[in-house]
C-alpha cells in the first residue's frame, strides 16, 4: 500500500480547510487528536488536527507515525514575523526549524536579577549527559527540511498570490513574543524568519523516526513591522500546502 502524506494543523482554522479538500474522508480520533484520513488525486493523505503547542504536536506526530507509517509530514499553520522584510500573508518554507524555548540561563546569585539576553541556546540532543554541564549542549539545534518536500514546495511558489514564498528559519516554543527587542535577539542569534508553537516539536519527532519533514508557515502577524493579526491567513496557507501536496505526490 502507498504510505500516506500527513498534513498537520494546530487550530481548527488551520486544519479543517485542508480536510474539506480531501476525498473519501474518514475521521479517526486518538486522545484529543483528530485524523482526517482521505485521498488527494487517489493518493492517501491524512490531515492531523493536533491542537496548539509543542507537547500536542510531539504526541500527535509520534502517534501518527506509529499508526499510519507516513511517507512524509508537513507541519503548517500561522506564525508571527521576526524578519522586518516579511509581511502578513508571506509564507516561509522552513529550510531549518529550531526550538527557541530551549535555553540555559547565565549563572547569577541571589539578588543579581535576570538577564534574558545572556541566556544560552541549549541543545538537548547534543549528548545523553546533563545538558546543564555539557559544553556541547551550548548550541542551537537546527532540524533541516527534507529536500524533496522543499523542492515540491519551491516548484509551486507561484500559486500563492497574496504574498511571497521564501525559504527561512522557523523558531518554535510555547511562547508568544511581543517584545520587539526580544524578537530581534532571536532574529539575530538564531536567524529566525518567524515564530510559532509547533514546528520544532514535529521536526524532532519526525527525525527520531527518520520521516521526511517540512514546516510551512504563513505570517498571520508581524510585530516588527506593524503587521496586524489576520486569521484568514490560515486558509490561504492551506490552499498553498494543498498545491505542495499535489506536486509531491507526482514525485512519489
Ligand atoms: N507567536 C507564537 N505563535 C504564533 N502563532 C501565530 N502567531 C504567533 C506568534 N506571533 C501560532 C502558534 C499557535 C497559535 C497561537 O498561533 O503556532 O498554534
Amino acid at each position: 500500500a502507498q504510505q500516506p502524506i500527513i498534513v498537520q494543523g494546530p487550530m481548527p482554522i488551520e486544519a479543517e480547510k485542508f480536510a474539506e479538500r480531501l476525498e473519501d474522508v474518514q475521521e479517526e480520533k486518538s486522545g484529543s487528536f483528530v485524523f482526517y484520513k482521505g485521498t488527494v488525486n487517489d493518493y492517501p493523505v491524512i490531515v492531523a488536527k493536533t491542537g496548539k503547542g509543542m507537547e500536542n504536536t510531539a504526541a500527535a506526530t509520534a502517534i501518527a507515525i506509529e499508526k499510519y507509517d507516513p511517507a512524509a509530514i508537513i507541519n503548517q499553520g500561522t506564525s508571527g514575523g521576526h524578519d522586518p522584510n516579511l509581511h502578513v500573508y508571506d509564507i516561509v518554507l522552513g529550510e531549518r526549524t529550531t526550538n527557541i524555548g530551549s535555553l540555559k540561563t547565565g549563572s547569577r546569585e541571589d539578588g543579581e536579577g535576570i538577564a534574558p539576553k545572556e541566556w544560552i541556546p541549549m541543545d538537548l540532543m547534543a549528548s545523553e549527559g546533563s545538558a546543564g554541564e555539557d559544553p556541547d549542549a551550548e548550541n542551537i539545534r537546527y532540524f533541516e527540511a527534507d529536500e524533496e518536500l522543499l523542492a515540491a514546495a519551491q516548484a509551486v511558489k507561484d500559486v500563492h498570490e497574496k504574498g511571497k514564498v521564501v525559504e527561512g528559519t522557523i523558531g518554535s516554543a510555547d511562547v508568544w513574543n511581543n517584545e520587539v527587542d526580544r524578537i530581534q535577539w532571536f532574529h539575530e542569534k538564531y536567524g529566525t524568519s518567524v515564530e510559532e508553537m509547533e514546528g520544532a516539536a514535529g521536526a524532532q519527532i519526525a527525525k527520531a523516526y527518520d520521516v521526511p519533514f517540512l514546516g510551512i508557515r504563513i505570517l498571520s502577524n508581524n510585530k516588527v513591522n506593524g503587521g496586524e493579526y489576520d486569521p484568514n491567513t490560515a486558509e490561504a496557507n492551506q490552499a498553498y500546502v494543498y498545491e505542495v501536496v499535489k506536486e509531491y505526490i507526482t514525485t512519489q
